[in-house]
């Protein structure tokens, strides 16, 4: 064999395995408005980035008639590429071949370029489209899936890890996409469940479809598994590229700066007259948030789930900021259990990454009843009081109305070790409303009141002119300084750039015992 038809040789062969499964059961992909695994990476990558590891990958069973079907470069597809320019390591699972299903081979070349991303510092992003274990390799599917799953966890916390779910994602294999950062779901073409609609009706006797039991709509808005759910496979890929621009490549980098028009010093007037002067009337803190942060940079985390507290990536002066914020519209901001495990795990990810977190806080408490306590508020409470403690990253506060009760402690106080505290003249500060406040401690005098209604209100008046604001706060050095809000904006940038050089630490130990 001459040169020439020694590379014919290769391209034929390259040409092979980029068929997958083959022509017809690409075909079918389509049918069923998909796109195969390399489609899905082109769309994700910038164009022509990708560079394809292990395409002459096959499996080595012999069982139920394997040694007859081999399919170059197996279910899975795996390389690394770029985003915007910055380096990511990808797999993509083939559903043409075998039905994405992962057995010895698909396992060895997700674990390869998981060390590989490990090593080099970049984050790792996997399209999941898989029937799951190959059913032929048995036990060595399950030692695939558990060498996986290792990786992910050695990786949480040193390069961000990306899971996008654009198909079947059944069983034990919902692992891998649970330990990593984020999971984003393509809405009705994708499910996650531990087990299926059929397993569901003989153990529980429940009907159920696959959308209704594991859809995008349920883990984004029901479980809070799913962090972003996108209308199509394009959108899916788009809201990942965006997502990795406010990231590091890993937990030893700051993330990218983005320059932009946004004037650092620029006061908007309108965030003067924002807050209602009723405190029981809601306003939206995303107006607060999209006011101050840089032009159209908010990107919302769990936009649909526990909405009572918003989450998300922005940018301020051009440097990437975590944005936590209790939101008034939704259950006047309370903290429930969705809302503080949401937040916790958002808080322990931005501190992980060496990304500044910003809170808005108006909050008036934790949701009281027997669903909350029985369900463990007091556990979950205590996961996003953790998260605030430890973290090191430079920590900003601004109180806007409300900081009742433990939620005070909670949210980013002086206490716990925020560097700049900012109150609002609309704040209100104290262990907790003034209703409920007057209602116990003047409770005997009400009943002897003459009319306890008047005598109510007078109380009531009295307490929040003495705690309903921020001065005695203040007073204390608990706040830093209050400020006027269309001066939030400058005051924050100001901040972050005074904490660039922050150092701090937590005592040597091995791991601390988050309450789980
Ligand atoms: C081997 C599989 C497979 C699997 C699908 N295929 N799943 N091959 N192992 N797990 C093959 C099919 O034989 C078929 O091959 C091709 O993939 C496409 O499958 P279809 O059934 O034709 O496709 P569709 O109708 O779209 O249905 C997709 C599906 C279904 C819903 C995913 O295939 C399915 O239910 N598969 C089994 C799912 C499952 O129970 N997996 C094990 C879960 S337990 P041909 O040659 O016809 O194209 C698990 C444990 C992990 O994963 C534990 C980790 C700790």
């Amino acid at each position: 064999m001459n040169e020439t038809s020694k590379n014919q040789k290769l391209n034929e062969l390259k040409a092979q395995s980029r068929l997958g499964g083959g022509q017809a059961r690409i075909d079918a992909q389509h049918k069923k408005g998909r796109m195969t695994a390399r489609e899905r990476l082109d769309l994700l990558l910038d164009r022509g980035s990708f560079r394809e590891v292990d395409p002459f990958v096959v499996h080595r069973t012999t069982d139920f008639g394997l040694d007859e079907q081999k399919y170059m470069s197996d279910s899975v597809v795996t390389g690394w590429g770029t985003i915007d320019g910055r380096l990511v390591y990808v797999y993509s699972q083939d559903f043409t071949v075998f039905g994405g299903s992962l057995g010895e081979v698909h396992a060895e070349k997700i674990c390869k370029i998981m060390d590989m991303a490990m090593k080099n510092g970049a984050p790792v992003i996997g399209l999941n489209d898989s029937g799951g274990a190959r059913i032929q390799e048995g036990v060595v599917a399950l030692g695939g899936y558990a060498d996986i799953f290792l990786r992910n966890t050695m990786a949480s916390g040193v390069i961000p890890q990306i899971s996008a779910i654009m198909g079947p994602c059944a069983g034990g294999a919902v692992y891998s996409p649970a330990l990593t950062d984020f999971i984003f779901m393509t809405r009705n073409t994708s499910y996650m469940f531990v087990t299926g609609p059929d397993v569901v009706k003989t153990v529980t006797h429940e009907e159920v479809t696959q959308e209704e039991l594991g859809g995008a709509s349920v883990h984004s808005e029901k479980s809070g598994v799913c962090h972003v759910a996108a209308d199509s496979e394009a959108d899916t890929l788009y809201q990942i590229r965006k997502l990795l621009a406010y990231l590091p490549q890993n937990n030893m980098e700051d993330s990218p700066m983005f320059p932009n028009s946004d004037d650092p010093l620029r006061m908007d007037e309108a965030l003067n007259n924002l807050i209602p002067s009723d405190p029981n009337k809601p306003y939206d803190i995303k107006d607060v948030i999209n006011l101050i942060v840089d032009d159209g940079s908010f990107y919302e985390i769990h936009e649909n789930y526990a909405a009572n507290i918003v989450v998300g990536f922005a940018r301020l002066g051009g440097h990437s900021v975590g944005i936590v914020a209790n939101q008034p519209a939704v259950l006047a901001g309370v903290l429930d259990i969705d809302a503080s495990e949401k937040a916790a795990r958002f808080v322990r990810f931005c501190d992980a990454f060496n990304i500044p977190i910003i809170t808005f806080e108006d909050v008036p408490g934790f949701l009281p009843g027997t669903f909350q306590e029985h369900h463990g508020i007091i556990r979950s409470g205590a996961k996003l009081l953790y998260a605030y403690c430890e973290a090191t990253v430079p920590k900003l506060t601004v109180i806007t109305r409300k900081a009742y009760g433990g939620a005070y402690c909670v949210m980013s106080s002086k206490h716990i070790r925020s560097d700049l505290n900012l109150a609002w003249p609309t704040a209100e500060i104290a262990v907790m409303g003034p209703d409920g406040a007057v209602s116990i401690i003047f409770r005997k005098e009400l009943e002897n009141a003459a009319d306890p209604i008047q005598r109510k209100a007078e109380l009531v008046a009295e307490y929040k002119e003495k705690f309903a604001n921020p001065y005695v706060a203040a007073s204390r050095g608990y706040i830093d300084d209050v400020i006027e809000p269309k001066e939030t904006r400058p005051r924050l940038i100001n901040a972050l750039a005074m904490l660039s050089n922050k150092r701090d630490g937590n005592p040597a130990k091995k791991h601390g015992n988050i309450p789980l």
